[in-house]
Order: structure tokens, then C-alpha cells, then sequence
């Protein structure tokens, strides 16, 4: 099949070589790059680490309400996410922005909901939200 290339003349043999060196690295080039782009990665597109923002206020999913199920089993994604509504776009936010939740620690997190509670009046109910919304992010605040 490939006969004729051997009758070729020296210097036109020469060139057909190179040609085919030149080839391999484009090729070797190619797949570096490739690979730097990362478009061989197997979990793309799986999102394994998910950046929390610094002051832990973010809508709670299942790692959340997992997370503050040891300390309320009934809590449920329908009451985290009424939590987060009001903590991060409703009442709570009426005079000030949201505030930091990674930055009290659990044990102060109560008092300070009863007071605002009694500022923003609302109900028992949406007081209780807030409260398993706040303790389901300190559940889950990552390690230092
Ligand atoms: C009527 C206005 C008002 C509303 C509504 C309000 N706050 Fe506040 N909040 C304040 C003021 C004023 C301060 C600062 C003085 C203080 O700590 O009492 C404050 C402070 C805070 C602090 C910091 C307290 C500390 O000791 O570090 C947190 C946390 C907080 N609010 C959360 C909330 C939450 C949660 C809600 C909703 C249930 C809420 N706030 C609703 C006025 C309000």
C-alpha cells in the first residue's frame, strides 16, 4: 500500500517525516491543552464544593436540613425555606441587611431571635422558622 513511498527520492522522504513529526506534536500540543482545560475531568458538571458565602446566609438544601435534624427532628425544607425568606428577603431585613450567622455562636442565637422577633413582628410560627433556618446554617458552617 505504501510501496510507492519507498521509491520516493531521498530529499522528498526527508519532508514526509518531518511533516509527520511536526503532526505528533501538534497532536501532543492539542491534548495538553485539552487536558488543562479541563475537558477530560469525569465530575464535570457534578459540583462537589459548593463556596458558601462568608456570612452563612444562602438558601438551605439537603445538606442543612440534614444537618439540623440532630437537634430538630420535625424540621422540615419547607419551614428552612421559610426561614431563609424572611431572614434574608423579608422581615428580618426591614432595617438592616442580613446579618452574619457564622459569626454568633448557637448558644446566642435564641435571645437575640426573640428580641428581633418582637421587632419585626412576626408570628410564633415565622419565629420558629427563623430560629431552625439560623441553627440548620450553624449545623453546617464549615470547620475552620
Ligand atoms: C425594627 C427593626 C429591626 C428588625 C425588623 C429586625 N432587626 Fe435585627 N437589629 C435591629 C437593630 C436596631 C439591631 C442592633 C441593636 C441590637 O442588637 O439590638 C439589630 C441587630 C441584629 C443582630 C445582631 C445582634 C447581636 O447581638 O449580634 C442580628 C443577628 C439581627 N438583628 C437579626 C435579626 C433577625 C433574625 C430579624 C428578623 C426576625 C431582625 N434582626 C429584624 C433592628 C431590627
Amino acid at each position: 500500500m505504501f510501496s510507492h513511498l519507498f521509491s520516493l527520492p531521498l530529499a522528498e522522504s526527508k519532508i514526509y517525516s518531518l511533516m509527520n513529526t511536526a503532526k505528533l506534536f501538534l497532536c501532543v500540543f492539542a491534548l495538553i491543552f485539552a487536558a488543562s482545560c479541563g475537558i477530560f475531568r469525569k465530575d464535570k458538571g457534578t459540583v462537589t464544593t459548593t463556596t458558601k458565602p462568608e456570612n452563612g446566609v444562602y438558601e438551605p438544601g439537603q445538606e442543612e436540613l440534614k444537618a439540623v435534624k440532630s437537634q430538630f427532628k420535625d424540621a422540615t425544607m419547607a419551614e428552612l425555606k421559610e426561614g431563609y425568606a424572611l431572614y434574608a428577603q423579608g422581615a428580618c431585613t426591614k432595617c438592616h441587611t442580613p446579618k452574619n450567622i457564622y459569626k454568633r455562636e448557637v448558644s446566642e442565637w435564641p435571645g437575640i431571635i426573640d428580641r428581633m422577633a418582637e421587632k419585626a413582628k412576626i408570628t410564633a410560627d415565622e419565629k420558629d422558622a427563623v430560629h431552625k433556618y439560623v441553627m440548620a446554617i450553624k449545623a453546617s458552617q464549615p470547620k475552620e
